[in-house]
Parts: C-alpha cells; sequence; structure tokens
C-alpha cells in the first residue's frame, strides 16, 4: 500500500472512502467531522442522535454520499457534496483517555474496515488526536501511518487464490499548512517502522522448509543493502574458528547449516559503543532428540521470532537514521532430531570456554544466545537486549499477546525497556533475577544445565546471563508473543504478530537522546 500526505480539505479529497472521526459523547461533531457532517445534510449528526453511533472506540459508522456529489472545482463541501462516495466515522472512545495507542487503533480500526469494503481502493484520512485532542502533529501522524500498515497487512499466499488485493493506497490530509511538514516527518516515520513490522511478519509466517538459516541470511543481507547497513554473514566454519561449540552443537542434526548474522548501522561511521540486538533464530524447533509431541508442532516455524525482531528493528533503524550506533545480531540454526545430532547428557563448550550439560535438547534456544552473548561482548557494547521464543511457561505465567517477560541485570535497562515498552504498546513486565535461581541449573560434571525441572523461567534467563559478559543485559521472553492463533485487534492479524520491532526501535532512539 502506497501512502501519501497532502494539505487540504478532506471533503475534496478525490478517493474511494475518506475517514473522519468522533469522540464518545460527542453529539455535535466539529473541526473536519463537522464538515462533512454539513456536506451531509446533518447526516453525521442524525446518525448520533438515533443512538445508531456514539463514537466508543473500535466501532464505525459508514455514510453515502449524493451520487452526484461536487465535481472537480466547485465548492463541493459546501453544496452538500464529497468528492468521495463515502465517507466511514471511526470512534475515538474516551477525550480523557486518548494517548498515542488510541491514535494507532483507531487508525487500524479504520483501515481495517476500509478493506472490508470491495469498493475501495482508495481512502483518504485527517490524522486522529492532531485537532482537539492536541496531540503532537508527527506524533499522532506517525501513529496513523502506523496503524494503517499493521491493519492493512496481509500474509502471502502459496499457490492458492491470492487474498483480495486490498487497499492500494491512503492519503493523510492535514488542513495546516502549518502543520504540513510534522505531518509528513510522521507519516514518514510511521512508514519505516510499519514496513519493518510487517517484514518481521513476513519472516515468522514463511514455513521452516523455505526459510532455512541460508535463507533468513540472504534475505538480511538483501534487506541490508537496500538500507545501507553492513551485513557479515558467519557459516560453520568461521563459527568453529570463533569457538561456538554450543551454537554449533545444536546445528548438528540438522541438514540445514547454520548461519550467524551480525547486522550493522553505523551512523555517519560513529564508532560510539554500540547498542546489541540479538534475537533467537531456530527456523524450525522439533526438539532435537527430546522430540517435542505432534499437536502444534507446526507452530514451531515462529521460533526464530526473536531474529525476526531483530532484522525487522534493523531495517526501521536504518531506514530512519537513528543517530546512534547499533548492532543487530541474529544466530540462525534448525534443531532436527538426526543421527549426527546432539543429546542429552552431552557437555559442551562454547566461545568464552564455559561448559554446559545437556539436559534437554529442546531448551536450545539458550544454547544458542549463548554463544551469540559471548561473541557481543568483543564490540565492547553499552547494553545487550536478547529477544527469544525461550519457554512455553512464560505464556503460562503472563497470558498470551498481552505483556513479554522481561529480565535483567541492569536496573537502568529495564527501565528504559519499560518505558519503551509504554510507548511502543508491546508490552513487558519483569520477572526476578535471584542468585538464588542459579541453583537449579548448576550441574555435577558442567559448570551449568540447560534444563532443570521446575526451575521457573528465571532460572531459564539465569542460564543465559551465565555466558554474558561485562555488559548491562536484558532478555525478553517473547514466546507469548510472536504467532496468534486468532486476530488480536485491528492492528495485530492472526499469524505472525511482528512483536519487538517498535520496541527495539522505541529502545533504540531513546539511547540515542
Ligand atoms: N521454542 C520453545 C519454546 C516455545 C514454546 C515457544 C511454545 C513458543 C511456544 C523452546 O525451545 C522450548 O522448547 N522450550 C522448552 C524448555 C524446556 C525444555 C526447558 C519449553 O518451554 O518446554
Ligand atoms: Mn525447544
Ligand atoms: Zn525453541
Amino acid at each position: 500500500m502506497e501512502l501519501r500526505v497532502e494539505q487540504g480539505n478532506i471533503a475534496e479529497s478525490d478517493v474511494d472512502l475518506i475517514v473522519v472521526n468522533l469522540f464518545a459523547g460527542v453529539t455535535a461533531p466539529g473541526g473536519a467531522t463537522g464538515a462533512i457532517d454539513r456536506a451531509l445534510n446533518g447526516a453525521i449528526s442524525r446518525l448520533i442522535a438515533q443512538g445508531d453511533f456514539s463514537g466508543e472506540a473500535e466501532t464505525t459508522a459508514l455514510l453515502y454520499a449524493r451520487a452526484n456529489g461536487g465535481a472537480a472545482g466547485d465548492e463541493a463541501a459546501d453544496e452538500g457534496g464529497l468528492r468521495a462516495p463515502r465517507a466511514l466515522i471511526v470512534g475515538l472512545g474516551s477525550s480523557e483517555r486518548f494517548g498515542i495507542g488510541e491514535i494507532r487503533r483507531a487508525a487500524a480500526v479504520a483501515a481495517q474496515a476500509a478493506a472490508k469494503l470491495k469498493g475501495v481502493k482508495s481512502m483518504a484520512t485527517i490524522v486522529h488526536g492532531a485537532g482537539i485532542a492536541g496531540h503532537d502533529a508527527a506524533a499522532a501522524a506517525q501513529e496513523v501511518a502506523l496503524g494503517t500498515l499493521l491493519a492493512s497487512y496481509r500474509a502471502k499466499q502459496y499457490g492458492r487464490e491470492a487474498a483480495e488485493a486490498g487497499l492500494a493506497s491512503c492519503t493523510v490530509v492535514e488542513y495546516s499548512a502549518a502543520k504540513l511538514e510534522d505531518v509528513a516527518r510522521g507519516v514518514t516515520r510511521g512508514e519505516a517502522i510499519g514496513r519493518a513490522v510487517c517484514s518481521a511478519r513476513d519472516l515468522v509466517n514463511e514455513p521452516a522448509n523455505l526459510l532455512t538459516p541460508v535463507e533468513m541470511a540472504a534475505r538480511a543481507r538483501a534487506m541490508a543493502a537496500e538500507v545501507g547497513l553492513a551485513c557479515t554473514v558467519l557459516d560453520e566454519a568461521a563459527m568453529a574458528k570463533e569457538g561456538m561449540g554450543i551454537l554449533l552443537a545444536v546445528s548438528q542434526g540438522s541438514a540445514n547449516p547454520a548461519q550467524f548474522v551480525i547486522l550493522e548501522h553505523a551512523p555517519a561511521g560513529s564508532s560510539e559503543a554500540p547498542l546489541i540486538i540479538v534475537g533467537k533464530g531456530i527456523t524450525f524447533d522439533t526438539g532435537g532428540i527430546s522430540l517435542k509431541r505432534t499437536g502444534g508442532m507446526w507452530a514451531m516455524k515462529d521460533d526464530m521470532g526473536g531474529a525476526a525482531a531483530v532484522i525487522g528493528a534493523m531495517e526501521a533503524i536504518g531506514r530512519l537514521g537513528v543517530p546512534r550506533r547499533v548492532i543487530g545480531i541474529a544466530p540462525c540454526v534448525e534443531n532436527m532430531p538426526d543421527g549426527k545430532a546432539f543429546r542429552p547428557g552431552d557437555i559442551v563448550t562454547g566461545m568464552t570456554g564455559k561448559t554446559a550439560e545437556i539436559i534437554s535438547t529442546d531448551a536450545e534456544g539458550r544454547l544458542i544466545l549463548a554463544d551469540a552473548l559471548a561473541y557481543a561482548a568483543r564490540f565492547e557494547p553499552s547494553a545487550v537486549v536478547d529477544l527469544a521464543t525461550l519457554t512455553g511457561a512464560i505464556g503460562t505465567a503472563l497470558g498470551m499477546h498481552i505483556r513479554a517477560g522481561l529480565f535483567s541485570n541492569d536496573s537502568s535497562l529495564e527501565e528504559r525497556l519499560m518505558a519503551a515498552a509504554d510507548r511502543s504498546g508491546e508490552g513487558l513486565w519483569p520477572f526476578p533475577m535471584d542468585a538464588a535461581y542459579e541453583k537449579p541449573i548448576k550441574s555435577d560434571m558442567a559448570e551449568v544445565k540447560n534444563s532443570a525441572g521446575r526451575a521457573g523461567v528465571s532460572s531459564s534467563a539465569k542460564f543465559i546471563e551465565h555466558f554474558t559478559e561485562g555488559y548491562p543485559w536484558a532478555h525478553l521472553d517473547i514466546a507469548n508473543m510472536v504467532l496468534a492463533d486468532s486476530r488480536i485487534n485491528a492492528e495485530t492479524p492472526k499469524g505472525a504478530t511482528g512483536y519487538g520491532v517498535r520496541l527495539l526501535v522505541e529502545l533504540a532512539e531513546a539511547d540515542a537522546s
């Protein structure tokens, strides 16, 4: 979908659908909505008076203009007509609780309603929240663009009839010439982030036979070339040279060789201490010799959701030109059972020289992260954040699709992540990291073991922490966030959610300022 920005009166927009809004409880619409109401001879006021629309959040009303609406050049709006054949009113909910997230939601609800109208290919919208609600025009426009793109996402189809094409264009119309520049800047930012979230969704939705580690690395490389990031990919020989024996143990059973992707955004060649983001990239998790049960195993194509978030975030960070050095690391590995596969009881040594005893080959995420986090140390980072679909238990603790788990050994980084979660609307919730959580993962024969019965999610994080060295670190367990059984809301469809991209972009930007 194409996004455009225009200055003018939305009543004169020559599109299939125009979108205006209404706060809950308003009976006499003002602003652009008032102008459309007058152009429709009071149809919106009558709709409200009849009790059929009240401006509640997540509701819409559709109105049809006179068939002979204004033609080009005449005073369409004043004559009681619209250039567009339809107008959609989207409810904004209570004006007292109208934050940036509500703007994104309203835009998403409108875009989703538009997508259901077969005859609508082009739409125009005002910037929700930039009028009487008083939000910063750039920030509001960013959320309008973002919500529109997130709601308009369609998963790729394979050999079945392609889904309806959907919206081809959305024009953001701003009446005030003074605000136009801010609106344009906001839309550009929202577009960069929205497209990056959709890239992450594409990666997660793609089946594991097509999206192998080699293919993931190729996608990352192509993205980096387009956006202007540096990209290095280590193959298994290079990883062996680095001493990544723990990561390579996981890869041993797969015919698809592992790839270690490093993306770097260094504005004007800056050499400051980088922020590093690391994503678990298990392209498929069978569990290995500790084989998973059959039911639902297909969903383990999402086990590279952390890597997808990192690659997506790097795409947005590059496009936005975030004034800060950021490095993205994505270890991409397939976890398969095989004659060559690693086994429970194996003891493996990674980059740091530290040893791990394998109790379950299904606790493989923490193993590939051990070497990825050890590798990160060479950049002397200011902070390292890893994202991983690490445990099913995180969904038991926090429920699905509300907040991911946050584990950190640095209170400043934890605070910055919680703030980024609030601003981006991608929820997090902190878990404890007491030293006592290390006890269950003590091994009899090695330094640590990769699994322990009923040890709790914090012990999984403790295993990862064991391999971090000399930098503030946080781990996000996103296993409850990356793949949705059914649509969650207007901006989050069934399937891959793209969770983490917005959060990481917020963190990088806050870190830059
Ligand atoms: N990839 C899984 C975690 C997962 C589970 C992600 C459900 C998404 C949905 C991970 O590698 C795994 O298998 N974890 C085990 C850990 C256990 C063996 C210690 C788990 O959660 O059961
Ligand atoms: Mn597993
Ligand atoms: Zn896994």
